[in-house]
């Protein structure tokens, strides 16, 4: 008790920078008050804690470990990298709710983390040099499928391939709109709505959730009932780190056919590529919703001149005679045969869009944790008037000159023109052709590489502008991208600028919500739902009011 008075006092008594966290030449300094902390903010007497706790002093190899574990973008693995001071592992809720509460007791700084493959590296990674903590949910990893009832409740640090292989363990006419990489985090991925190939069909993972568990600021644990509808809207979409620690979601089970079909065929430019993505974007927007067509644009280097080549990857919800009807009638220019199609289960098209040969591979390769990584740059963009022919001439060659930077074009359609903007928090609906993912990927590890593959997707951002979306030009939340915009120290007005982007007119709800629930914007990061002027405790990323940003 007498603790908390101090620390409060301190907080009030320093003028900025300010922290309250113990400072010392002692590198255990905050490892030894976070323990000393958690069985005293422990709902029940608890003597499990230092079994949760890591820090580079004490555990250092298990510490980098753990800590490299899911980091999943080498942009944020180098030496410039920031480390955190200790990285939490609870292993049941009231060790989250012990964490927050001395995360907040000792005023440090936290970094929520699941499956760790935020683009920005936002769940393990700081842009400025201040103290902070990851609350690494990977424990909590449990899943579990009612099929009577058709629900399923995953805890935040489950990732796909956990989720979908369940589903399929109890259930083989059931699955689960979600994400193709199945490493991803249900934590972070969820909460960012959740794009899959089923789309077109049952929209994105957000209109399927029923139910989240949630620990807030004050370290109460909080089910739907308990927050409230405001709180509950904001986190299909709004993305977690915003409000709190998701513990869990629970989620209405979709229905699948016993037999799916995939296909995957590639065209040049010289067997008309740029006519087919013509006629793609209008085929998607009217047909049948079991059917999902990816394109892919590539650079095509076998080709004599500079340009791309598209690849269309598919997902149908029926068997192949029904596709091959269906695609003679709405989309014969792409000369699909019978030959190139494959009918599958529904847990094995899982595999095949993750490029995974499910004829030879068990399917518990599903829940493995991987801790593969690469260095990763995306950018997204929606389209909402057809491209011309011309112009998409022209993408195809920006592509080829460019060289390395892919485009994949998601369609919408279907579900998605159904769902009201401002259902959920995701508000990329109705009037959307497709996202456009501008996606580079690359291995050396080479600041001068970085460099020019960085420069390489502005660039082709900028070539774009005239196709997509504008006023604002908006942008997919789960495909995290700093450069439309970070928190800086006055952190609403730049707040606005990327918040409006990723959620359009549901922004300011977002603002209320975040304004009533973490009053005192806690729960920041660079791109954090901001609150308005006047009402913080904290601005921008920062502890302190100078943050690297101004
Ligand atoms: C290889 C790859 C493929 C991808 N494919 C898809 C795809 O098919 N569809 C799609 O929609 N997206 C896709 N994404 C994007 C992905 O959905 C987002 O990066 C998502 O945020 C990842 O969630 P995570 O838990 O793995 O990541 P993390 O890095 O752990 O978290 C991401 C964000 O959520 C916050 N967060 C995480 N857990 C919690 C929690 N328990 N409580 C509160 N906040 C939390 C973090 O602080 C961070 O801000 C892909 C990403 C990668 C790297
Ligand atoms: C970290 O090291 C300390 C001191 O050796 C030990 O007591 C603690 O159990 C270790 N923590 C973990 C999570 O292994
Ligand atoms: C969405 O907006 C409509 C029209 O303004 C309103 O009637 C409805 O209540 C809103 N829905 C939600 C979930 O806020
Ligand atoms: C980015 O690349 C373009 C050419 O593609 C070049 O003109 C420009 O100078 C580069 N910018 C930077 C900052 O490197």
């Amino acid at each position: 008790m007498s603790s908390i008075k101090l620390f409060s006092l301190m907080f009030f008594l320093c003028s900025s920078p300010c922290f309250s966290a113990p400072k010392s030449s002692d590198p255990n300094s905050l490892y030894k008050s976070f323990l000393k902390c958690l069985p005293t903010s422990s709902p029940k007497p608890d003597t499990s804690f230092p079994s949760i706790v890591y820090s580079s002093a004490a555990n250092s190899s298990a510490y980098t470990k753990v800590l490299q574990d899911r980091i999943k973008n080498l942009r944020y693995k180098t030496t410039a990298t920031s480390k955190p001071a200790i990285i939490v592992t609870p292993k049941k809720e009231t060790h989250v709710q012990a964490a927050v509460i001395c995360a907040k007791k000792l005023n440090i700084h936290i970094r929520i983390r699941s499956g760790g493959h935020d683009y920005e590296g936002v769940s393990y990674a700081l842009s400025e040099k201040t103290q902070f903590m990851i609350l690494d949910m990977f424990n909590l990893r449990s899943v579990n499928v009612n099929v009577a009832v058709e629900t399923v409740v995953a805890e935040a640090g489950a990732q796909l391939g956990d989720l979908y292989y369940r589903i399929w363990e109890k259930s083989k006419v059931h699955g689960f709109p979600a994400g193709v990489c199945v490493t991803l985090g249900v934590g972070g991925h969820i909460s960012g709505a959740g794009y899959g190939t089923m789309i077109r069909k049952y929209g994105v993972s957000v209109d399927h959730v029923i139910d989240a568990k949630i620990v807030d600021v004050k370290g109460r644990l909080l089910d739907r009932k308990g927050m409230g509808e405001d709180l509950f809207w904001a986190l299909r979409g709004g993305g977690g780190s915003n409000f709190g620690v998701i513990v869990s979601f629970t989620m209405k089970l979709v229905k699948v056919p016993k037999v799916i079909t995939v296909f995957k065929v590639t065209k040049t430019v010289e067997e008309k590529a740029v006519d087919l993505v013509f006629k793609w974007q209008s085929v998607m927007s009217t047909v049948d919703k079991d059917l999902f067509i990816r394109a892919l644009l590539n650079p095509a280097p076998e080709s004599k001149k500079k340009t791309a080549k598209a690849t269309f990857i598919a997902l149908f919800l029926g068997d192949s005679t029904k596709l091959m009807s269906l695609m003679s009638k709405s989309f014969p220019e792409l000369g699909l045969k019978k030959a190139d199609c494959f009918e599958i289960s529904w847990i094995q098209s899982i595999l095949y869009w993750f490029n995974i040969d499910y004829k030879k591979t068990k399917l518990e390769v599903l829940l493995e944790r991987n801790n593969g990584a690469n260095f990763l740059k995306r950018k997204s963009d929606y389209v909402q008037t057809p491209i011309t022919k011309q112009g998409l001439t022209a993408i195809f060659n920006k592509v080829g000159e460019l060289g390395k930077i892919g485009l994949a074009l998601n369609p919408y359609g279907g579900r998605m023109n159904e769902i009201p903007a401002n259902a959920t928090a995701f508000p990329h609906r109705a009037g959307n052709l497709f996202k456009i993912q501008y996606s580079l990927t690359w291995n050396e590890n080479d600041p001068k590489v970085t460099e020019k593959y960085m420069n390489q997707t502005r660039v082709m951002y900028e070539f774009m502008t005239k196709y997509v979306a504008k006023n604002p030009r908006i942008s997919f939340l789960n495909y995290k991208d700093f450069d439309i915009g970070v928190n800086k120290g006055d952190g609403y007005n730049s707040g606005k600028v990327f918040g409006q982007k990723y959620y359009k007119n549901n922004f300011d709800r977002l603002v209320k919500v975040k304004t009533a629930v973490d009053p005192e914007n806690f729960f920041r990061n660079e791109q954090s739902i901001p609150i308005p002027p006047g009402k913080k405790k904290h601005t921008g990323v920062s502890m302190v009011e100078d943050s690297i940003y101004q």
